[in-house]
């Protein structure tokens, strides 16, 4: 991007310098506008929609027991897509779901899905439109990405939400050294840096505490039932050497850029989520994630916080029962990657 910028405006200079004509100073202009706009443009470089969510050689089917704890099995892709939980409807949206056929006893697991990228990406634009994601009693939904050797290599997580959450959770969990910066510059947009309530500025993660640094959103059309009523909506997440900053934008306020396939940040809102280069070096902490989808239910954060939740009985007795399933799925119109 950065070179074909540089040769316009290079070669915009050598053809007025050549000519030296008058008419030929309106045409630098234009051109070095041309390249000024060029430099900030996005290329799409993978773009994952309807059956690339069932190849295996796109997106692998994580089988493993839950690094979470998590009361579930994930399933292999031939056993999704032969019980019915992973399926791509014919308007070509791919349906991720738990299992809502299976009565089951307190205290046995019950069949999910977890997939991964094959692809990993050291930055980006990362533009996910869902049409629905999962909610209810015990279910704990997340849209993310991963580096190897978790903490070390950051994890970021753009949707994340448990049991009938309202509110969405943007997330960093890092190695040591990486934090939010309450008061970064304000975007080009508006007068804040970012819209969501701080709950903690120490990415640091270990073993004893997972917290991460963290927004809450305070748009109840960001998670859950809310988002599902509003047709879902679009997430973005721009991660570059400035910092990671997310969107999320409902489905009647997604930006025509995004919609047109040419995707401007610099046009966009104030982000829900912003977490600056200032606190944290992005390049240090963040490097080789693949994408991540899945659901999972109670575990360290569903489970932990379902006393607190307002579902009735206990985490274990919530997955035993069926009908608690029925909204427990993504619909996942695309999701596509721009460098
Ligand atoms: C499972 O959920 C889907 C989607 O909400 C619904 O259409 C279906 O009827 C449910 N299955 C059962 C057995 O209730």
């Amino acid at each position: 991007m950065l070179t074909s910028a540089a040769f316009l405006l290079l070669s915009s200079f050598v053809l007025s310098a050549i000519a030296g004509h008058p008419s030929h100073n309106n045409l630098r202009a234009r051109h070095a506008r041309q390249a000024h706009r060029r430099d900030k443009s996005f290329t799409l470089t993978d773009k994952y929609v309807g059956k690339d969510f069932l190849d295996e050689g796109k997106w692998g089917y994580f089988t493993g027991s839950d690094p979470t704890h998590g009361s579930v099995n994930f399933v292999s892709q031939s056993d999704a897509v032969k019980k019915g939980l992973a399926f791509v409807r014919p308007d070509n949206v791919a349906v991720l779901a738990v299992d809502n056929t299976t009565d089951l006893s307190p205290g046995q697991n019950r069949n999910t899905i977890r997939i991964t990228s094959t692809k990993s990406y050291n930055g980006g634009l990362f533009i996910a439109d869902f049409g629905a994601m999962p909610h209810g009693c015990s279910v704990w939904p997340a849209w993310w990405s991963v580096g190897p050797n978790w903490p070390s290599a950051g994890e970021i997580d753009v949707i994340e939400g448990v049991n009938e959450g309202t509110v969405n959770q943007y997330t960093l969990h890092t190695g040591e050294g990486c934090n939010l910066a309450r008061n970064p510059p304000a975007s080009s947009t508006g007068s804040l840096a970012f819209t969501s309530k701080v709950l903690g500025t120490t990415c640091a993660s270990s073993g004893g505490d997972n917290s991460g640094c963290a927004f809450l959103d305070s748009d109840t059309r960001s998670f859950g039932h809310g988002f599902n009523e509003q047709g879902g909506g679009v997430y973005a997440h721009l991660w570059d050497n400035t910092g990671i900053k997310a969107w999320h934008f409902a489905r009647g306020e997604i930006p025509a850029d995004i919609t047109a396939g040419a995707p401007n940040p610099d046009s966009w809102p104030t982000p829900q989520a912003f977490w600056a280069a200032s606190g944290c070096d992005i390049a240090q902490h963040f490097h080789d994630h693949n994408l991540v989808i899945d659901t999972t239910l109670c575990g360290d954060f569903a489970g932990g916080a379902y006393p607190q939740s307002g579902c009735p009985g206990t985490c274990a007795q919530a997955v035993a029962d069926k009908t608690n399933f029925d909204f427990a799925r993504w619909q996942i119109n695309s999701i596509s990657v721009y460098n």
